[in-house]
C-alpha cells in the first residue's frame, strides 16, 4: 500500500512550520532564552522555607525513606509534601521544645497546613506523573539530584523537555530495580546497560515520545 503522504511532505511541513515560526520569533526567542536560563527555571537557587527543614538530617542521619514523607509519589501524579501530622508523629516526642519547630507545633494546634514554597514546577501545559516513574524503576535522584545532601532543597536539574526526551528515547541508561528508587547512593552492581535492558523487558518499559503523552 502506498504511504498516505509522500516522504517529502514531511520536510515541506517542517519547512513551513519553521519559517512560519521564524517570522514571529525575534522577541519571543529572546524571552525564551531567558525562560530557559538557570535564573528563571530556578535551577540551582535554594528556595527559602517557613521551617528550616533539613533533608540531610532526616534522610541521611535519621535514615527516613523518601516515601515515608512523599508517599503519594507511589500512587499519584504528585509526590506532595507531608502533612504536619507526619512531622508530629516524631516531633511530639523528639525535640518537642525546639524553637525551630514552633511553626510546626502551631500548625498542628491550629489544624492549619504549613505552606511550603514550591521548588520544582513545570509549566501548566506539561503532564507529569510520579507514580509511573517510581513503578518503572526511575530513581528520584535522576530528576532531583542528591536531595539527601541539600540543607535547603534546590532544583538540581533544569527539567527541560530535552531532558525528558533524552531518557524517554533510551531509558535503559537509567533504570534500576523498583526497590532502589529512593536509594540516593545506588550504583549498578553490573554494567548499567545490562541491568537497564533486563529491567526494561521485565517491567515492560516503553516511555512515550508522542507530544500528546506529555502535553494533554
Ligand atoms: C521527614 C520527611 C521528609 C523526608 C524523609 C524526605 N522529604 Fe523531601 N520534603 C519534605 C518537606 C517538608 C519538603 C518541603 C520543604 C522543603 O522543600 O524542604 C520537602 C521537599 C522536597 C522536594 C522539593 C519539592 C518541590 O517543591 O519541588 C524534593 C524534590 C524532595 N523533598 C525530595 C525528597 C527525596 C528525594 C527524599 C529522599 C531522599 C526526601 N525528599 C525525603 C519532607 C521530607
Ligand atoms: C521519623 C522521625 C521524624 C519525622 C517524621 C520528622 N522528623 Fe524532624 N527531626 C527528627 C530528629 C530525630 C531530629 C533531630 C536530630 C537530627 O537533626 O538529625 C529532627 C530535627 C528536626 C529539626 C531541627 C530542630 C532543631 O532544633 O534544630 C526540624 C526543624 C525538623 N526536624 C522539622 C521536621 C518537619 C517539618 C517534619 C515534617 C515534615 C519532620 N521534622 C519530620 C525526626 C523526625
Ligand atoms: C522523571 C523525573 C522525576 C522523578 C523520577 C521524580 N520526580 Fe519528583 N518531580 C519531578 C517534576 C518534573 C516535578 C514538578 C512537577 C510539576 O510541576 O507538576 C516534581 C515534583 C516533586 C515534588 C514537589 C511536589 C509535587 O508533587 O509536585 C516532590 C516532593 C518530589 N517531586 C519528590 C520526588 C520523590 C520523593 C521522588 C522519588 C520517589 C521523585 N520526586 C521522583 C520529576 C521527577
Ligand atoms: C531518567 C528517565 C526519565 C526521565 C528523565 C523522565 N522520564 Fe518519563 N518515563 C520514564 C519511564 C521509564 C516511564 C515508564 C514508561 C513505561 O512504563 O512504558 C515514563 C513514563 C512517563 C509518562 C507516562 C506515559 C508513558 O510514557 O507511558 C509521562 C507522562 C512522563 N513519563 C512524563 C515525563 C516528563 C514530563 C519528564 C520530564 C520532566 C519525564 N517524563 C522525564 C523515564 C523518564
Ligand atoms: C516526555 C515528555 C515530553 C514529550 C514527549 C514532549 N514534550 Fe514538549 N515539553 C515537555 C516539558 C517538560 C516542557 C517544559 C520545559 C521546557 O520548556 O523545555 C515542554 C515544553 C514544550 C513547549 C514549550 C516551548 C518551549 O520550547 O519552551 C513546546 C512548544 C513543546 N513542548 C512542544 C512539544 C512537541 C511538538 C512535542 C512532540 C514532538 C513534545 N513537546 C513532546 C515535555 C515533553
Amino acid at each position: 500500500m502506498a504511504a498516505l503522504f509522500p516522504a517529502w511532505a514531511d520536510s515541506v511541513l517542517r519547512a513551513v512550520l519553521v519559517s512560519g515560526v521564524g517570522v514571529a520569533i525575534g522577541l519571543p526567542a529572546a524571552l525564551m532564552a531567558w525562560a530557559r536560563s538557570p535564573t528563571s527555571t530556578g535551577e540551582g537557587s535554594p528556595i527559602p522555607q517557613p521551617v528550616q527543614f533539613d533533608h540531610r538530617h532526616h534522610v541521611r542521619d535519621d535514615g527516613i525513606d523518601c516515601l515515608y514523607c512523599h508517599s503519594d509519589a507511589r500512587r499519584s501524579p504528585y509526590a506532595g509534601v507531608p502533612a504536619t501530622s507526619v512531622c508530629m508523629g516524631c516531633h511530639a516526642q523528639v525535640w518537642d521544645q525546639s524553637p525551630e519547630l514552633a511553626i510546626v507545633r502551631k500548625s498542628a494546634a491550629d489544624n492549619k497546613p504549613i505552606i511550603w514554597n514550591r521548588v520544582t514546577n513545570l509549566p501548566g501545559h506539561v503532564f507529569f506523573d510520579h507514580s509511573i516513574h517510581v513503578r518503572q524503576g526511575v530513581g528520584c535522584v535522576s530528576c532531583h539530584g542528591r536531595v539527601d545532601q541539600m540543607a535547603v532543597v534546590h532544583q538540581a536539574e533544569p527539567l527541560l523537555m530535552s531532558e525528558c526526551l533524552d531518557c524517554h528515547r533510551d531509558p535503559e541508561r537509567y533504570l534500576r530495580p523498583r526497590d532502589e528508587v529512593t536509594n540516593m547512593e545506588w550504583v549498578p552492581p553490573r554494567p548499567q546497560r545490562e541491568i537497564g535492558h533486563e529491567l526494561a523487558l521485565r517491567y515492560d518499559v516503553h516511555p512515550t515520545t508522542d507530544c500528546s503523552g506529555c502535553h494533554r
